[in-house]
């Protein structure tokens, strides 16, 4: 079973300036609500219990989000608003489920995931990068059944236009599994064109091992000199641990960049 996922949110969010000067992006509403609700709302229904967010002190507004009681005491009492009720409710079921870790340097994903390990319990996590959107189908719920099914790590995983590998962590693929699950050989973090093994890319969503975090610990910063949890996972896969590229059936909606946030709106509204 899966039961914990963490979520790395330390990230400074300039693709999205000036909206992230004082904003934390990952509040930022996508049609009314707050990306990172999705993102929870996506743990929840695939059966997560507990939720780590890797914070910053720069990134204290997330927790605030979650702990403003007198707030909404205070208008619960003075209004009595069903909807506002209904908030806070909310608000009060998510807080019961989350942790908080902080990552006050931004080194890189593999460093946020690495300040998480002291509260991994078993064997096996989630972790969901909150710029990648997921909507039609759960991509943590399907990606836990084919850990089930083929007992291995899992990452979620799309074909993208050759024109773009270097924006992504990308896939050597090994066999076909069946028609979403193909096991990989390896993965390589923003090639160039003609470095890439295909055009498979890592979107945001993963099912990690607690050993990932023995390679972590001794891990040197590489790609633009942040440390990349693409070159742990790679390390491991050299170490023969088994890994599964998920082709995931959801749509994808890219909201770390200003033209995929405008757009998200969009895509979620037609639902
Ligand atoms: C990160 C990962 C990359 C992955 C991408 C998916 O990159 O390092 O391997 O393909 O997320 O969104 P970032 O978006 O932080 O540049």
């Amino acid at each position: 079973m899966i039961k914990q996922a963490i979520i790395p949110l330390a990230g400074l969010g300039t693709r999205l300036l000036p909206l992230t000067s004082v904003f934390a992006k990952e509040l930022l509403p996508i049609n009314g609500k707050p990306g990172l609700e999705y993102i929870i709302n996506e743990c929840i229904d695939a059966g997560i219990k507990q939720i780590i967010f890797i914070i910053s002190k720069r990134k204290m507004m997330i927790k605030k989000y979650f702990y403003k009681d007198k707030f909404y005491k205070d208008l619960i009492k003075k209004k009595k608003d069903p909807r506002i009720i209904q908030e806070y409710q909310k608000i009060l079921k998510y807080r019961k489920m989350i942790k908080f870790v902080y990552q006050n340097k931004p080194k890189g994903t593999g460093d946020a995931v690495l300040k998480t390990k002291k509260y991994i319990k078993d064997k096996y996590f989630l972790m969901l990068l909150p710029d990648d959107l997921i909507i039609k189908k759960n991509c943590s719920k399907s990606m836990i059944q084919s850990h089930k099914k083929f007992k291995s790590s899992v990452m979620a995983s799309m074909s993208v236009n050759k024109n773009t590998v270097a924006r992504w962590g990308i896939y050597k693929l090994n066999k076909k599994l069946n028609i979403t699950d193909y096991s990989i050989k390896g993965v390589i973090e923003k090639p160039k064109i003609k470095e890439a093994p295909s055009n498979k890319a890592v979107i945001g969503r993963y099912i990690l091992p607690k050993k990932i975090f023995s390679k972590l610990k001794n891990l040197k910063p590489g790609k633009g000199g942040e440390i990349h949890i693409t070159d742990a996972i790679q390390l491991l896969i050299n170490d023969n641990e088994k890994f599964i590229a998920h082709n995931f059936t959801g749509k994808y909606l890219d909201c770390g960049t200003m033209d995929g946030y405008i757009n998200s709106s969009k895509e979620i509204a037609k639902l």
